[in-house]
């Protein structure tokens, strides 16, 4: 009997490197289904933003199975200050360096604010481009309840989504940055959101910002996983933004960041020390020089 590859079956197996999603090295991308038998395994998964090819290769080859070219770029890498103005231009643009700095893992490419609110044809249109152009294999776009008809011409059409629910920072003009799901009705709220995106046909959800017990209830209620962001530790998964998570974004961080270094120091001591050798003369040295 033909034996077939595990590329041919779906499953991570030997070609994603092993059983699990993290830290295999595989020869094809991660896909939505590896993503969905990991929650029947029970397995929890990290995802992190890219925004550049550089920075994306790095994070592929430390393992990272999901990087989100997260609307964030818009705070994080384009110096806006907030997601709103960023336009789909520019998330093409940047999901297409990020595809093209990796190739193990599955890149989700976010729809911007102004490109999928008008109705399901304007997703659809939206999202083409980034599968199109930019190589993603799954958009994520804003809003439960009210995204729902959206998310589901997007998975007819063949477009894998990942929603995101709980604090929505494209509607920062309208919600502020508060934590959501707080009290009875905004947590009957959050659950109906969560259920609305997996019956769409979402394959994950973003839980942002919403209080840990009532993440875990989502969690437990879905088939789908769920990805925490501020959500406490019983999601599925956990995504961070990089340069918050690297200790480069300047200013105040949130409290549900954790740094695990801090690359803003780094980076400056080592241009203040490349400055003060180009003005001492001692940069360039001989062994930098050519003859
Ligand atoms: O844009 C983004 O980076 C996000 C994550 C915070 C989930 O939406």
């Amino acid at each position: 009997m033909t034996q077939l590859s595990a590329a041919q079956t779906g499953t991570p197996g030997s070609s994603s490197g092993g059983k699990t999603l993290y830290g295999g090295k595989g020869s094809r991308r991660i896909t939505v289904r590896d993503i969905a038998l990991a929650k029947e395994r029970g397995e929890k998964w990290p995802m992190l933003t890219a925004y550049d090819a550089m920075t994306a290769s790095v994070f592929d080859e430390a393992g990272i199975p999901v990087m989100l070219v997260g609307d964030s770029a818009g705070n994080c890498h384009l110096g806006y200050d907030t997601t709103v103005p960023v336009t789909l231009d520019e998330m093409t643009m940047l999901a297409a360096a990020v595809v093209r700095g990796t190739s193990r893992a599955l890149i989700v490419g976010d729809l911007p604010f102004g490109s999928y609110q008008e109705g399901p044809v304007q997703a659809l249109r939206s999202a083409t481009r980034l599968v199109k152009e930019a190589g993603v294999g799954a958009v994520k776009l804003e809003g439960g309840e009210r995204s729902h008809r959206q998310i589901e011409l997007l998975v007819e059409s063949g477009i894998p989504v990942m929603a995101h629910i709980g604090l929505t920072p494209q509607s920062v003009n309208a919600m502020g940055y508060r934590v959501q799901g707080r009290g009875e009705e905004a947590a009957q709220q959050l659950l109906r959101d969560a259920k609305a995106v997996q019956d769409a046909g979402a394959f994950a959800v973003v839980l942002e910002l919403v209080p840990a017990e009532l993440a875990a209830e989502v969690t437990r209620t879905l088939h789908i996983p769920t990805v925490g962001i501020g959500a406490g530790p019983e999601t599925d998964a956990q995504v961070l933004v990089w340069t918050d998570m690297l200790g480069l974004t300047g200013g105040r961080v949130p409290k549900f960041v954790k740094q695990y270094a801090n690359l803003r120091d780094v980076m400056a001591g080592a241009a203040k020390a490349f400055a003060e050798d180009v003005v001492a003369g001692s940069f360039p040295a001989e062994e930098h020089s050519v003859h």
